[in-house]
C-alpha cells in the first residue's frame, strides 16, 4: 500500500510538472499581443462618446449616412450603396480583415499611389474615392471628426508607429501561373453566388432608393467600388478573399485553395465596375508601382494583362 502510494505521489508530481511545463509552452507559443475588442459603449458618457459612436455608424452605416440615397444631396459622398464594413469587417474590428484597429498611429505615413506622405484623413478620403466611388469628406467636418475618433479609439493603447499582427490581410503566397477568371467563375458559382448572386450584384435588404444598403454587398455592376480601389488590384483582392470569403471563415482557417482565392478574385475583377478617371496619374514615381496595378503606365515592359493577372514572381524579380 505504501509503496503504491509512493508511487501515486510520484506520479502526481511528475503529473503537475508536466502540466506546468505544459502550461508555460502553451502560454509562449500564444500570440503576444491579444487581438483587442475594444467597444465604444465603454465609454464614459458625454460628447466623445457620441462623436466615437457616430464615426462606428459611419462605418458600420455608411450608405444611411453619407450614401448617395440619402435624403440631403449635400450629404451624398459615398457614390455607392456599400459600407465602410463591407471590406473592413465588423466595423473595422475583425482581424485579417482590413482592421482600423492599431491604424490611428501608423499615419501620417509614405503611400506610393500619391508618392507623398499622407495623412488618416487623406487615406479615409482614398477609400471614399474609390472604394466607395464617390467624394471626399471635408477634413474637419463631423463626419470625418468622428471617423477619426472611432479609429483613435480602436487603437487605444497601441504605439504609435507600430502595427498589430493582424493588420491588412494575411499574405497569399504567388500562383506560378496567371489568375484564371474561367476557373474562378465555377469557384463563383460555387462558393459566392448564393450571397452575392450569380450576377454580381448582391442583395439589397430593401429596395433601391431606400437609403438602406445591403444584406450582402455587390462585387460588380454599377454600384460597388470602382477600377481606381485596392480592391481592384489582384493581389489585394485575393488575399481578402482567401482570408475572409465565404463570409464567416476565420481568417487563420480559410476554406478556399489559395488557387481557388486567386483564380475567383480574377473573375470578380474582370468584370464591368464604375470607372475612375485618370488613373495614369496614380503612382507618379513609377518605380513605386505595385506589380499588379491593372492600369498602365509601367516601367517594365511585361503586357498589361500580365500586371493583371500574373505570373508575378517573374515581373517582381526583374525589379530586384
Ligand atoms: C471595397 C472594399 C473597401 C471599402 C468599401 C472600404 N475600404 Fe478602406 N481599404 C480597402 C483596402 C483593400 C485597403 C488597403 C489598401 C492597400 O492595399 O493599401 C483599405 C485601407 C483603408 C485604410 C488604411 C488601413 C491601413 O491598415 O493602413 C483606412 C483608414 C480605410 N481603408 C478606411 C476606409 C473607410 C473610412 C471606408 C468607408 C468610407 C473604407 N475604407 C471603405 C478596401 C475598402
Ligand atoms: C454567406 C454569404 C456570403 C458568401 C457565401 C460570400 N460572401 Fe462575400 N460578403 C458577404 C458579406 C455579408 C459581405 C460584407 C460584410 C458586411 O457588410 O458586414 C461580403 C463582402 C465581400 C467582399 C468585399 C465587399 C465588396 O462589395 O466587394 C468581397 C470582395 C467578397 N465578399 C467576395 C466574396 C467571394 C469571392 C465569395 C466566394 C468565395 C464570397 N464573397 C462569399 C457575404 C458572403
Amino acid at each position: 500500500m505504501i509503496l503504491a502510494s509512493g508511487r501515486t505521489a510520484v506520479f502526481a508530481f511528475c503529473t503537475a510538472i508536466f502540466l506546468a511545463l505544459n502550461a508555460f509552452a502553451q502560454q509562449s507559443a500564444a500570440p503576444a499581443v491579444q487581438w483587442p475588442e475594444p467597444d465604444p459603449e465603454t465609454l464614459p458618457a458625454g460628447a466623445l462618446k457620441d462623436t466615437v459612436l457616430y464615426g462606428q455608424r459611419l462605418i458600420a452605416e455608411t450608405y444611411a449616412l453619407v450614401g448617395p440615397e440619402v435624403a440631403e444631396k449635400r450629404m451624398r459622398y459615398s457614390g455607392n450603396n456599400l459600407s465602410c464594413q463591407s471590406c473592413h469587417l465588423k466595423a473595422g474590428t475583425q482581424r485579417f480583415a482590413l482592421p482600423l484597429i492599431g491604424v490611428y498611429g501608423a499615419f501620417p505615413t509614405y503611400m506610393g499611389r500619391e508618392d507623398e506622405v499622407r495623412t488618416l484623413e487623406e487615406r479615409i478620403n482614398g477609400c471614399f474615392e474609390r472604394s466607395m466611388n464617390g467624394r471626399a469628406l471635408p477634413v474637419g467636418g463631423k463626419e470625418m471628426k468622428a471617423l477619426m475618433a472611432y479609429i483613435q479609439f480602436l487603437s487605444t493603447g497601441i504605439p504609435v508607429g507600430t502595427s498589430l499582427p493582424g493588420r491588412g490581410t494575411p499574405a497569399l503566397a504567388l500562383l506560378n501561373r496567371a489568375a484564371d477568371p474561367r476557373r474562378g467563375a465555377a469557384v463563383y458559382k460555387e462558393n459566392c453566388a448564393v450571397c452575392h448572386q450569380a450576377n454580381g450584384r448582391g442583395q439589397r435588404k430593401g429596395t433601391a432608393g431606400d437609403a438602406q444598403g445591403y444584406m450582402f454587398p455587390p462585387l460588380w455592376g454599377p454600384d460597388t467600388f470602382n477600377d481606381g480601389a485596392g480592391m481592384h488590384r489582384l493581389i489585394s483582392s485575393a488575399a481578402f478573399i482567401h482570408a475572409n470569403m465565404p463570409f464567416g471563415v476565420a481568417g487563420d482557417k480559410p476554406k478556399l485553395s489559395n488557387e481557388e482565392a486567386w483564380d475567383v478574385a480574377a473573375y470578380i475583377n474582370s468584370q464591368p465596375r464604375p470607372k475612375r478617371a485618370n488613373l495614369d496619374r496614380d503612382y507618379p514615381n513609377r518605380s513605386r508601382k505595385p506589380v499588379d496595378a491593372p492600369f498602365p503606365p509601367f516601367v517594365d515592359n511585361f503586357p498589361l494583362e500580365q500586371h493583371r493577372l500574373g505570373p508575378y514572381r517573374p515581373i517582381l524579380d526583374s525589379q530586384k
